[in-house]
Order: C-alpha cells, then structure tokens, then sequence
C-alpha cells in the first residue's frame, strides 16, 4: 500500500489504485451483475436518471426505502409507455442499490475485504462503516449521464467522512463514460444538499436545498481507468460521467464508508439505518 494514498485524496480529492482487483473477482462481480439483470421486477419497473434527479428520483418511495433492501432502477430509455421493457433485460438496467454489501455475499466479501480496511486503516478511520451499496451498469448506447455533483451532498456527515470506493469491472474511459472531476474541488465544502423534505405535506419526499451550480465543462478531467482500478472519491469532490454512446459497457461496483466515532451522520439524509441498528461497522481502532 502506498503511503502517499493520503496525500494524493487530499491533493485531487481523488486516489487511484490500479489492479485492486483480481481478474478472478472482476469476473465474480460481473457474473452477480448479470444475476441482478435477470432477477430484476417484471412488472412496476421503476426508472433512475441522475440528469433531473429531484424530478427522476420522485419513485422516491422506492428509493428512499431502498437503503436496506436490493432495488432495481432502469434506464429511461429502456421502458416504454406502457412499462415493458424496450431492451434486452441486460442492457436495461441503470443500477442496483442500496444494500449488496449486506444482501448479496460476493458484494459482500469484496466490501469488507482486507484491502478494503486496510485503506480505512490507513486513511485514518476509527470506526469505519459503509452506508450503502450500488451496481452501476452504464450500458453501451443508453448509459445515463450523471449530472456533477459532490457524494456529500447525499451522504452528509459532521464533520465531513464520507469516502467513496468506486471500482471499475470494465475497463472506463472517455468514450463509455469514465469518471470526470474537478481536481481539488473537494476543499470547497459541500455546496448544495440532498435531504428529506422538512415540508412534511409535500408529496415531494426529496428535494435540493439549493439551486446546482454550474459548473464549466473545462474544469473537468478525465480519468481513465483499466477494470479492476479503484477510485477513491472524497466526499466533497466534484465529479460527474457523461452518457455512453459507444458500444462497450461500462460496470463498476460502488460503495461508501462514514467515520462513525465523534461523527454525526445526517438525519436528513435521504438514507437512513434500519431502526434501531448501525450501519456495518468494519472495525473500531482502540
Ligand atoms: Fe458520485
């Protein structure tokens, strides 16, 4: 492990490790991926778009309760009027969320592997745990795009903990979508927020507290990387991929973790814990 992994997240807001994962495992996680596919609803198909979030994520009853479930959203391209399916079942799906790491043991095992605590462990975390889980398909000619946007903004904690771990299971680059940040963003704070909504007579359960800012195309840059790279994503960093209108897919595996010790994680977050319960705690440094 590099000792300068550190230095590099707080220089970019961004780290990357090449070769995190074996061919092996790639091909595990590919394999459970297209499980997912064939396992998803038949009927009520419900649709993700990161482009108009506050509108698209309004089968926000299905996502608000999906922290500790294996939820399916389709690409909006992939569904027709009346709700069938337009694609084939592979290539239809946008993600699977929010809880593989808990439900489903080959996400599971690559979640809470030692790679995974050893990098907690060496960023400085004392009480580790990973709030979600996603799948993310980034299918060839229908990929979304995902608007620019900090992770903070929808896994907020006090003081600021949040980490993503993003791992590419094909190889991203500019073509199907890769990665795009504004490098040192992440010391900026966090500039807008995604919560549940204060107005509790709204029928909008989740909204923005403030208007997205915008942010220049050339401030962005890419980041290409082979399968099996991890990318680890500060909170705070700006980063966004455009749609993927090339012919190769573009699977990652994706989760988070949140400081847990003297930090307070947000009730207005849209994710909660069960009732009652934490999050999966990895370990809790003496
Ligand atoms: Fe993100």
């Amino acid at each position: 492990m590099r000792n300068s992994l550190l230095e590099e997240l707080e220089a970019n807001g961004y780290a990357v490790i090449e070769d995190f994962l074996k061919p092996d495992e790639i091909e595990q996680l590919l394999e459970a991926g297209k499980k997912l596919c064939l396992e998803a609803p038949q009927e009520d198909r419900k649709v993700f778009s990161g482009v108009n979030s506050d509108k698209a994520q309004s089968r926000e009853k299905y996502f608000i309760e999906s922290g500790d479930k294996v939820r399916y959203f389709f690409e909006e391209g992939a569904i027709d009027e009346k709700g069938e399916l337009k694609l084939d079942p592979l290539n239809a799906l946008n993600k699977v969320g929010h809880a593989l790491h808990t439900d489903i043991p080959v996400f599971q095992n690559i979640t809470c592997c030692d790679r995974v605590r050893e990098i907690c462990w060496q960023l400085g975390y004392k009480r580790p745990a990973v709030p979600q889980s996603m799948y993310i398909y980034k299918n060839a000619g229908i990929g979304g795009e995902v608007i620019p946007h900090q992770d903070a903004s929808y896994l907020f904690t006090e003081p600021n903990s949040t980490l993503g771990f993003w791992i590419a299971l094909q190889d991203a680059t500019q073509q199907n979508g890769c990665l795009q940040f504004i490098k040192g963003s992440h010391k900026s704070g966090v500039h807008r927020r995604y919560i549940r909504n204060p107005d509790t007579k709204s029928e909008e359960l989740l909204v923005y507290d403030r208007a997205a800012p915008i942010y220049p195309q050339s401030s962005f840059t890419p980041l290409p990387v082979n399968a099996g790279t991890l990318v680890l994503i500060h909170g705070n960093v700006v980063h966004k991929s455009d749609l993927n209108r090339s012919n190769k897919s573009r699977h990652a595996y994706t989760f988070h973790i949140v400081e847990t010790q003297n930090t307070k994680w947000s009730e207005e977050n849209w994710l909660q814990p069960p009732k009652d319960k934490e999050f999966p705690i990895f370990y809790e440094a003496e």
